[in-house]
């Protein structure tokens, strides 16, 4: 616990509170919000996800986030400073919008790239994730916001994520899957935790005793607030003597009345609801809502320009994973003034900037590849062509569209008119001030749509309940969707249904109305309003599309292509199935190479894909979910203005099928990682398969000489020169490997990182501290970390498949 202070403003809170009240306050009042309580002068902690911005208590664009990179992303940056400066700015948003506690960052690991929630996790080796997740952590507390390290064990994939058993080998577990949790523990203090959704070797993670209490708080000394994910909690008894302080969301859960008829029955000890109260109203004290104690943070760290952030992590994380020479000259970076550009690719235009689920915020503005080559080549320069579509599935309407959104009462009295981003509304919980669920009965999007090509286009509904779809004066759709079957996913991120075609001409504005009239769910406990508008345009021929895409590739000096998943493909709720690209983009690439031998590949990507074409174009650079600078940054680096900065935090593979980990179903609700502790490139090392591209991977616009490396016993000196033409960053990796080790462990392991600037010609030298725990390993049967003293191999390098020095070692006994 903190000083004395807020220890006795605690303890005194807790003492006027009756059961009934703490109760109340170990679950959720609604969807984000825990219940102030006035008689003891404590405010309402706010919640809100994470982790690439702070949505808020709404879903929707009417409260803009800033939107950072995926993180992915960041962890490709190898920087915890700069990932803390970008904690700092997620908690200016944050309470710039009254939001206490962030629900990030995920920490869970990169087992398998079919993990459809990879994009949202940093990476498949636990010291990296674990340093970039504690600068995320500091950074966010630092500004007096809490942070939520979540989720609290082996959330890996999202298949049957409810009600799926992990079996993972004590060993497993501690080395790979607890090791970030337990760095961040150490090195940030987080004030909150996430239990995860499934279950780990028979307990399901909001009951386990031994994680959670054993683990977390005895072991490790963690004294936040252990939350649950939503609707992630089973029982009362088994949460609350498990050690689970706060159940989400509310007003229903497993906690107050029937925590309340627990302690009654006997079946529950007060002391033990004590205990939770005790650490909810910590961290009210910590975040500034408990009259009488002092806040963790008095004074806000200096303000952060969000969009300037949001770009220095985007090029920072961009991974250059191939930089081939034509005509004698590497074709990144581009000379704007001597280059005509073709840029190609429908997420040239519409870039996907984030991935999907919980972690989707409303960005203010995007700057897509398109707007950002625009603004960054002279004029005449650039052309861009669609070249293929990525899916022919009818979206939410959004280009072209201007929409606002009705809410009218039963009495047909206006509760609120608001703003809309795109044709979609996903209330959930918390709905628009000025709307009260139990009146509102009619929702009406109205607006214009000014089509860009002329045709039949197509317009549809998604949701439950009555609609009436108008365009251009005409009602062309009238009907109600029933609940088929209840999948609230689907309802939430499915597809709109197709209702109607209507001809419309290039130019010509029309005006649309879809007037919706909710099914509520009777019992819900959380008010939920969820439908849209969709539309798909007229659909050119395929082609034609690819043979325009070719010409003007032909015709220009470089061609640069971006290729990208969909929100059908990476996403929380599912997993993948296949790591190739949507559509036809192989395809695509092939073509604009053959015409083309200058292509340059944008992979607007989450986490990785299948690049069957990637020796065969002149570049490949890695862009990730760029966040809401994608386009800005990526002229930066495409010109040479900036230097593409980052490193592989994952290995990326040739094809799925050479991936050493694949399987996230269960099987009788169990999934058993078999491969212990190969996962990532410890798997890799041991295959005779190569990856196409390896863990730490990346160059810059210059090249590195490793030259000489040191060890004093603690820290490893490493001296590198620049020696290009270029000023460069190079992180410089440390990978230590025991002589005669144990075949049934990995061969060698990431032991530490730095990064380091240099000029052109200079040499710099960059020091690596070795923490003990690189020497350590979990022992099972005396449940301790042994330490192994001995012969060891230091490997160096820029990447974990490029290692120039070996320096051995003896670890003193
Ligand atoms: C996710 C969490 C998230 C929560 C609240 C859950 O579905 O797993 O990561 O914080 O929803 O949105």
């Amino acid at each position: 616990m903190e000083d004395e202070a807020t220890r006795e403003a605690v303890e005194s809170a807790l003492a006027k509170l009756d059961l009934d009240a703490k109760a109340r306050l170990l679950q959720g009042q609604d969807m984000w919000t825990l219940p102030a309580l006035p008689e003891i002068g404590l405010g309402s902690l706010v919640m809100s996800d994470g982790p690439v911005g702070v949505r808020g208590v709404f879903w929707g664009p009417d409260d803009p986030s800033i939107l950072l990179p995926s993180p992915t992303a960041m962890a490709a940056t190898w920087d915890p400073e700069l990932i803390a400066r970008a904690g700092v700015l997620l908690a200016q948003e944050a309470r710039r919008k009254g939001v206490h506690l962030l629900l990030a960052p995920t920490v869970n690991m990169h087992r398998t790239p079919v993990g459809g929630r990879h994009f949202e996790a940093y990476s498949e080796d636990p010291l990296l994730t674990g340093a970039i997740g504690s600068g995320y952590v500091h950074g966010v507390q630092s500004g007096g916001v809490g942070a939520t390290v979540k989720h609290f064990v082996a959330n890996d994939a999202e298949t049957d994520r409810m009600s799926v058993d992990n079996i993972v080998s004590p060993e497993a577990l501690r080395e790979i899957y607890l090791a970030p949790f337990e760095a961040i523990v150490r090195d940030a203090c987080p004030w909150a935790i996430m239990s995860a959704y499934n279950g780990v070797n028979g307990t399901t993670m909001s009951e386990h005793t031994e994680l959670l209490r054993g683990v977390l708080r005895d072991e490790w000394g963690f004294d936040g607030i252990v939350v649950s994910d939503w609707m992630g909690t089973r029982s009362t008894v088994g949460a609350i003597t498990g050690g689970l302080d706060v159940a989400m969301p509310g007003p229903q859960s497993v906690y107050g009345e029937l925590l309340v008829k627990a302690v009654q029955n006997g079946e529950v000890d007060e002391s033990v609801v004590d205990e939770a109260v005790r650490h909810v109203l910590l961290l009210a004290a910590r975040v500034g809502l408990l009259e009488g104690a002092p806040a963790a943070v008095a004074e806000f760290p200096a303000v952060v320009d969000g969009r300037e952030i949001a770009r220095e992590i985007a090029r920072r994380s961009f991974v250059l994973a191939r930089n081939a020479e034509v005509d004698h000259t590497p074709v990144l970076p581009i000379t704007p003034a001597e280059s005509t550009v073709a840029l190609i690719g429908l997420a040239a235009r519409d870039a996907r900037v984030l991935g999907g689920g919980s972690a989707m915020v409303f960005p203010e503005t995007v700057v897509s590849p398109l707007d950002g080559l625009t603004a960054a080549l002279p004029e005449g320069t650039l052309s861009y062509h669609v070249g293929t579509v990525l899916s022919e599935d009818m979206g939410v309407a959004d280009r072209g569209f201007t929409l606002r959104a009705r809410c009218l009462a039963t009495d047909g009295s206006l509760q609120r008119e608001l703003p809309m981003a795109d044709g979609n509304i996903m209330w959930m919980g918390n709905l628009p001030e000025g709307v009260d669920y139990p009146s509102l009965q009619t929702i009406e999007i109205l607006g214009t749509f000014t089509p860009e090509l002329s045709g039949p286009h197509r317009f549809g509904t998604k949701g439950i309940g009555q609609f009436t779809l108008t365009v251009d004066g005409e009602t062309v759709f009238e009907g109600e969707q029933t609940l088929e079957s209840f999948d609230p996913f689907e309802m939430l991120f499915g597809s709109p249904k197709d209702r109607a075609v209507v001809e419309l001409e290039a130019g010509r504005p029309v005006e649309v109305a879809l007037r919706y009239e909710p099914m509520k769910m009777e019992g819900s406990p959380i008010a939920i309003v969820s439908f849209g508008l969709g539309h798909l345009e007229p659909q050119r021929d395929p082609e034609e599309l690819m043979a325009e895409a070719e010409a003007a590739a032909a015709q220009a000096d470089v061609a640069v292509v971006v290729v990208a998943t969909t929100d059908k493909v990476e996403s929380e709720g599912f997993d993948r199935t296949t790591l190739a690209l949507p559509g036809r983009q192989d395809e695509l690439v092939s073509r604009v190479v053959a015409a083309n031998p200058r292509t340059v590949v944008i992979v607007n990507s989450g986490a990785p894909v299948e690049m069957p074409w990637r020796d065969d174009v002149a570049a490949v650079l890695l862009s990730w979910f760029p966040g809401q600078e994608a386009g800005s940054a990526l002229a930066e680096v495409l010109t040479g203005a900036a230097e593409p900065g980052g490193r592989l935090p994952t290995t990326w593979p040739a094809t799925l099928a050479d991936c050493p980990v694949t399987e996230v179903t269960p099987t009788d609700g169990k999934l058993v990682y078999t491969e212990d502790l190969f996962i990532g490139y410890h798997a890799w090392d041991r295959s005779d398969i190569a990856p196409a591209y390896s863990f730490g991977h990346g160059l810059g616009y210059t090249t590195w000489e490793y030259e000489e490396v040191d060890w004093d016993g603690e820290a490893v000196t490493v001296r590198v020169r620049n020696t290009g033409s270029r000023p460069g960053r190079e992180v410089v990796q440390v990978y230590l490997a025991p002589v005669d080790g144990d075949p049934s462990r990995p061969a060698r392991a990431l032991a530490g990182f730095a990064s380091i600037e240099a000029a052109a010609g200079e040499t710099v030298t960059a020091t690596v501290t070795l923490p003990k725990r690189a020497f350590e390993v979990w022992e099972e049967a005396s449940r301790t970390w042994a330490y192994r003293p001995g012969a060891y191999d230091l490997t160096v390098g820029g990447s974990s498949a490029d290692r120039p020095l070996t320096l051995p070692i003896e670890a003193a006994v």
